[in-house]
């Protein structure tokens, strides 16, 4: 397959002129763009906190709605792929989580959509009481899962359950701009009722006949060829992509639980496709190590088998977190010592630097100043 010119995603200069033509105006180079940046390299910004107000929610499936959000002023655009941390109040207590933007960037509002999560403190808060009117503590876009500035013959987006919002958002980016790449769309879910956004993809491959969306559910039906009732994995994909994929000009986009991201992740890799990029919506399994963390303001000694942030708790310290799954960067500690393994990338590093303590894990002793 050859690399196919995009007519208007990636054009000029920017990497996001063609996509966001409002963001020279109001992004990265504006004075919110620039606190975002600060945000980004983990800095906490204490004057410039952003809020939205509900403006309305929309059933997605029984157990998802997408809440339309009008952010005050001087709130930059995002980039399709972004996540907002999210604050709300339950019982007194402030909880935060990450929700990625699914609504179309420059349209002024933005979009969240939001799963109920068996035992999720926030996600029942927002499907119970978010309606319209409510007000929220939200942050600026940010994250790094996004599409790259590079020549492209295909995109394939991968997906199980929530993990679809950030890929949605892309896809349909992708398919916006115009661009005569293929796009393929996979996504497991439980039933056809429970793929979020399904008709939204169903009304894209009806409009864009390079857009090939295909759903792995658990339920059979026969009568939809789009559905697929196998498991979702790097043999289904291999099995269903053209088997001549130039492995350099494919954008690979894979979000959900830690084993299914980790089983496509191997796969590609593998096949020696170099543009993957992946977001996880649970940690891997990691075996157990053998290491230990000093908690050096803490005064506290403890075994750190599986990551530094549950090293902490377990030692009664309250760390700083968020997401737990490496995406918010709210957990950055400075580790003055020791060695240390990365959980998502398997990369060891040594002596002094920063760390995300919910991804890293110790080998051997490790000094951290908390
Ligand atoms: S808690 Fe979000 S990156 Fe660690």
């Amino acid at each position: 397959m050859n690399p196919t010119k995009e007519t208007s995603l990636f054009s000029g200069f920017s990497a996001f002129e063609g996509l966001l033509p409002d963001f020279a105006r109001t992004g990265l180079f504006s004075a919110a763009g620039q606190k975002y940046t600060r945000e980004q390299s983990g800095r906490l910004d204490t004057e410039y906190r952003p809020s939205a107000v509900v403006l309305s929610r929309r059933e997605e499936t029984a157990e998802t709605i997408t809440l339309k959000l009008l952010p005050g002023e001087r709130y930059p655009d995002f980039v399709p792929g972004q996540h907002i941390d999210v604050a709300v109040e339950i019982a007194g207590v402030r909880h935060v989580r990450q929700y990625s933007l699914t609504g179309i960037p420059g349209a002024g509002a933005l979009e969240i959509t939001v799963k109920r999560q068996k035992g999720g403190l926030v996600s029942n808060h927002l499907l119970d009481h978010a309606e319209s009117g409510t007000r929220l503590e939200i942050s600026v876009p940010r994250g790094e899962f996004l599409l790259r500035d590079q020549p492209t013959a295909a995109y394939c987006f991968f997906s199980a359950g929530s993990g679809i919002t950030p890929v949605y958002a892309m896809a349909r980016a992708v398919l916006q701009s115009g661009t005569k790449a293929d796009v393929w769309f996979f996504h497991a879910a439980k039933s056809k009722d429970a793929v979020i956004f399904r008709h939204s993809l169903e009304r894209l491959a009806f409009e864009y006949k390079n857009f090939k969306p295909y759903f792995f559910l658990k339920e059979s039906d026969t009568n939809d060829t789009t559905h697929r009732s196998v498991r979702l994995n790097y043999a289904a994909a291999e099995s269903m992509l053209p088997s001549d994929m130039n492995p350099h000009t494919t954008q690979i986009f894979v979000c959900g639980s830690g084993a299914f991201v980790q089983d496509l992740e191997g796969g590609f890799t593998a096949a020696g496709f170099s543009g993957l990029q992946s977001e996880y919506y649970t940690l891997p399994e990691t075996a157990a190590g053998e290491g230990a963390a000093r908690f050096l303001r803490s005064r506290a000694t403890v075994k750190a088998g599986t990551n530094l942030l549950e090293a902490a708790e377990a030692a009664g310290i309250q760390a700083k977190h968020g997401c737990r799954r490496g995406i918010c960067h709210e957990c950055k500690a400075h580790k003055r010592s020791g060695t240390v393994k990365n959980i998502l990338t398997g990369k060891e590093t040594s002596g002094r630097e920063d760390i995300q303590l919910c991804i890293t894990q110790p080998v051997g002793v490790v000094e951290i100043d908390l």
